[in-house]
């Protein structure tokens, strides 16, 4: 049998998880038309009977011939059932675009529990299956039984030659039972059960040539070493995040010499990277180390891998370089190394990669790596045939090349960010693969072309470009687009409002149909769009920084985004990337998993003028407003009090006058304001929350009409302005002493 999966992992260096899904689908049992034994139809009705199907999977099982149902598959010539396929298949739900470029565990996107099968009665699994005694192939993979445990019946089907109990179907510990599958040659236990802290069963399966328990928990298991070396049959091993420390190196000859896949990434080994067993290790094709705790330099024996096919070390403490060994290698196609001390120029680097392999590179990382420019290495010309390029922050300081968009043309992700590139985008980008593209904090110059027509990413930030966008962008998928801080012109382009997907989907579908919108820091000029303002989705709309004018329209009240109050979010997400987001007058970063619930935003530094528009009470979601730095004047809008989820609320250095709304002293959740620069006048209302806050005199400061504390003036008994009394007042000496105490 063919690697499952096997190309689709090359492309996926990351990702283990799903891809192999697409190349496995069952195939149509030759004699699915045959009616089936009695007794193993009633074991199949039995344990249908046991089970939730919400999503109503198992509705084809009725009626006499069971080798009909779904999923269920008969040998041809005995009628017996021999394949049980009832894996819930996550392709259906997640969105494989992104799937290509994170990490995914089980959170990507939750909706697989959707139609999950769960369990109907609490307890155990019923063992009904235990009478298909024919049964060769068991995929119970990425259901939801209620966290029972790997129920021992399994020790029955001594038929099994593939197993699968992936994902959160099962947990707690794995039972020895599997070891009594003596004919087993795949188990996959990855993603489930939790923990095991005995894996001498596993002695029992010869004929292993697959093992993966990826994310079980094995660190209390004394000799996996040597009971993993037995399982001389083994072509795939995959044991990611298994919590397994240094016992590594006690490995003294590596028995699995029919091995092709090794994936011991995520692991905490603590241990030198020179480890012999490895090395000489000819036949491995696939190599996962990366975030293994690995040190030192990459060994001279790395050039006997000759098969090596995918090398992936990255987040290590490896220093050095590369070796000059590795002209044998022909058939790498992926080079991860980044995040590691692995120092030199870049395009030394390069020439060190066997020519031989040269044109079937797919993939390299090289972030956060040591190595350094200054030239755009030239290596990359003849890499036509990469999927994935990762140099960013590697000092290149060139100018982009001019055959950029042909050698990439055929890349799906291009991370070139934290470089000087200098120079001008080709005019269009719009016959480029590309779907995620990263050309952020560079020097690039002149104007923002068509976008590459599938793209979902784009991150132009931080920039030297100029001029108006195009009138189309051309890129209808986009889902983040980051355009903050260049010289951008022009009016704000309607189409912003259109796209459908300004946002990765897996946070669309927590909060359906968001989206966020970044152009802070540009040339903006023009009103506020309607049709930004009529955006359902948009929760995010930072504006900060161009020179933006007219009026603050009323119609903000429409973003109804931005009126839900989120709940807190789910703990534990894991989710990779994070925006930065200025507010309490500070960068800072926040990573998904708490971006989902911010919900922000920032007019500041632009010219509008007119009144806060007494509406934006309605946004009852807001955690951050920031309107500094315009002209706007009036009242501040005594309703600001309704918005109880704001966190930081910058009016400063605008033309407010008026009061100091009471109702500001309500607001609880409140860590940031700055009110400073106004003509705001009268008594600066007391309240627990603002005696709290940092610097405060700065946030009033700048305002001759207030008074009261904190600020040294007192309020004359009726007067209005400017009446200076120096007499002592025992509330402020209060005040101040409570602020004090809250800090
Ligand atoms: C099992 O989990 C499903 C989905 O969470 C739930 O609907 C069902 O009631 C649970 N069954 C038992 C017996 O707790
Ligand atoms: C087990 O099923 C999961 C999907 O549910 C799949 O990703 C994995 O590759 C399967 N394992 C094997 C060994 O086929
Ligand atoms: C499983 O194997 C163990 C020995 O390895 C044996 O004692 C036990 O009886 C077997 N269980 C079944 C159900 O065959
Ligand atoms: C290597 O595998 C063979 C065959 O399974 C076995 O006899 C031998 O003990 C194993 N060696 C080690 C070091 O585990
Ligand atoms: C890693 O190993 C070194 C010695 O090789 C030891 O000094 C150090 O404490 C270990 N670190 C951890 C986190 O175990
Ligand atoms: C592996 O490579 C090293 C250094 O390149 C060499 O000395 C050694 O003989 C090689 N080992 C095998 C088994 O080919
Ligand atoms: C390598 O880079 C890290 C940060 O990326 C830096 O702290 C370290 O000093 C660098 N080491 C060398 C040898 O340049
Ligand atoms: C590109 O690389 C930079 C620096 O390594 C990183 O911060 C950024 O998230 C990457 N972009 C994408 C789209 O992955
Ligand atoms: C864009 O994506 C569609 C659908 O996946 C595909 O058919 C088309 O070839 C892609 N075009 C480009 C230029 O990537
Ligand atoms: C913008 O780019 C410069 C270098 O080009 C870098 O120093 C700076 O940190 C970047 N700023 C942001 C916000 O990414
Ligand atoms: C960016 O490029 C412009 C002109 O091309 C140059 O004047 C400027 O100094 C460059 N900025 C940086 C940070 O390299
Ligand atoms: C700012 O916008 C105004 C009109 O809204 C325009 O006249 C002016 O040229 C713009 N300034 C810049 C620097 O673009």
């Amino acid at each position: 049998m063919a690697e499952p999966g096997h190309l689709a992992q090359l492309s996926a260096l990351t990702t283990t998880v799903i891809t192999c899904l697409i190349l496995i689908t069952p195939t149509p049992a030759a004699a699915s038309g045959a009616s089936c034994v009695a007794s193993e139809r009633d074991a199949l009705a039995a344990f249908r009977a046991s089970l939730l199907d919400p999503a109503g999977r198992l509705a084809t099982w009725s009626g006499h011939s069971c080798c009909r149902w779904r999923g269920v598959h008969c040998d041809g010539s005995t009628g017996h059932v021999v394949k049980l396929d009832l894996r819930n298949d996550l392709t259906v739900h997640s969105d494989t675009d992104w799937i290509l470029f994170y990490e995914v565990r089980v959170d990507i996107d939750s909706s697989w529990v959707h139609s999950a099968l769960a369990l109907r009665n609490t307890g155990e699994m019923i063992s009904s299956l235990a009478a298909l005694h024919h049964l060769r192939y068991l995929d119970l993979s990425w259901n939801n039984f209620n966290d029972s445990s790997i129920p021992l019946f399994m020790a029955d089907l001594k038929n099994l030659r593939y197993l699968n109990l992936s994902g959160p179907s099962f947990s707690g510990r794995i039972p020895p039972q599997p070891g009594n599958l003596s004919n087993l040659q795949y188990l996959d236990l990855s993603y489930g059960p939790t923990i095991s802290s005995d894996l001498s069963w596993l002695l029992g399966l010869s004929s292993l040539r697959h093992l993966d328990m990826s994310w079980v928990d094995l660190s209390a298991v004394r000799d996996w070493v040597h009971t993993v070396n037995t399982l001389s049959s083994l072509k795939v091993l995959r044991l990611r995040g298994c919590k397994l420390e240094s016992a590594i190196s006690t490995m003294s000859h590596f028995n699995l010499t029919r091995l092709e896949v090794l994936d011991l990434s995520v692991n905490k080994f603590n241990a030198s990277i020179q480890q012999k067993w490895l090395w000489d290790h000819k036949g491995i094709k696939e190599l996962y180390l990366t975030e293994g705790h690995w040190f030192g330099s990459i060994p001279d024996a790395f050039g006997n891998m000759s098969a090596l096919q995918v090398m992936d070390l990255g987040h290590n403490n490896l220093m050095g370089t590369i070796p000059t060994t590795l002209q044998h290698l022909c058939d790498l196609q992926v080079v991860s190394l980044y995040d590691n001390y692995i120092d030199g120029d870049a395009t030394e680097f390069m020439e060190r990669l066997p020519r031989c392999s040269w044109n079937k590179l797919r993939e390299m990382d090289l972030h956060s790596t040591n190595l350094s420019g200054p030239k755009f290495p030239s290596w990359l010309k003849w890499q036509t045939e990469i999927r994935v390029l990762d140099v960013s922050g590697t000092c290149i300081s060139d100018s982009l090349p001019v055959w950029f968009k042909t050698v990439f043309s055929q890349a799906y992700s291009l991370n070139l960010s934290d470089n000087q590139l200098c120079g001008t985008l080709p005019r269009t980008l719009e016959d480029m693969l590309a779907m995620v593209m990263d050309l952020g904090s560079n020097n690039l110059t002149g104007q923002v072309p068509r976008f590459p027509v599938n793209i979902t990413y784009f991150d132009l930030s931080n920039n030297s470009l100029s001029g108006p966008l195009p009138s189309d962008l051309g890129a209808p998928r986009l889902e983040e687009l980051r355009l903050y801080s260049n010289y951008i012109t022009g009016t704000i382009p309607a189409y912003f409002c259109q796209l459908r997907r300004l946002l990765p989907t897996w946070i669309a579908k927590r909060i359906p149909y968001s989206r966020f919108l970044r152009l802070r820091s540009n040339m903006f000029s023009g009103h506020i769009p309607e049709e930004l303002t009529n955006s359902f989705g948009l929760h995010y709309l930072d504006l900060a920084n161009n020179n933006i004018s007219g009026i603050m329209p009323q119609s903000l009240a429409g973003m109804k985004a931005m009126r839900r109050t989120t709940p807190d979010g789910n703990r534990g997400d894991v989710y990779e990337g994070s925006i930065s987001s200025f507010t309490k007058g500070q960068e800072l970063h926040y990573t998904f998993s708490n971006y989902n619930l911010v919900v922000l935003l920032d007019l500041s530094g632009n010219s509008l003028t007119g009144q806060i528009p007494e509406e934006i009470s309605l946004l009852l979601g807001l955690k951050s407003l920031n309107l500094s730095g315009n002209h706007l004047g009036g009242k501040i809008p005594n309703t600001i009090g309704d918005l109880k989820g704001l966190e930081s609320l910058d009016l400063s250095r605008n033309r407010l006058s008026g009061e100091i709304p009471s109702s500001l002293s309500e607001l609880t959740s409140f860590s940031w304001l700055n009110l400073s620069y106004n003509n705001l006048s009268g008594r600066i209302p007391s309240g627990h929350q603002l005696q709290t806050l940092n610097d405060q005199e700065y946030i009033y400061i700048g305002n001759p009409g207030l008074c009261g504390p904190p600020l040294r003036k007192n309020c004359a008994m009726r007067g209005r302005h400017d009446e200076v009394d120096d007499v002592s007042d025992d509330l402020a000496v209060l005040y101040l002493g409570g602020v004090q105490a809250g800090q």
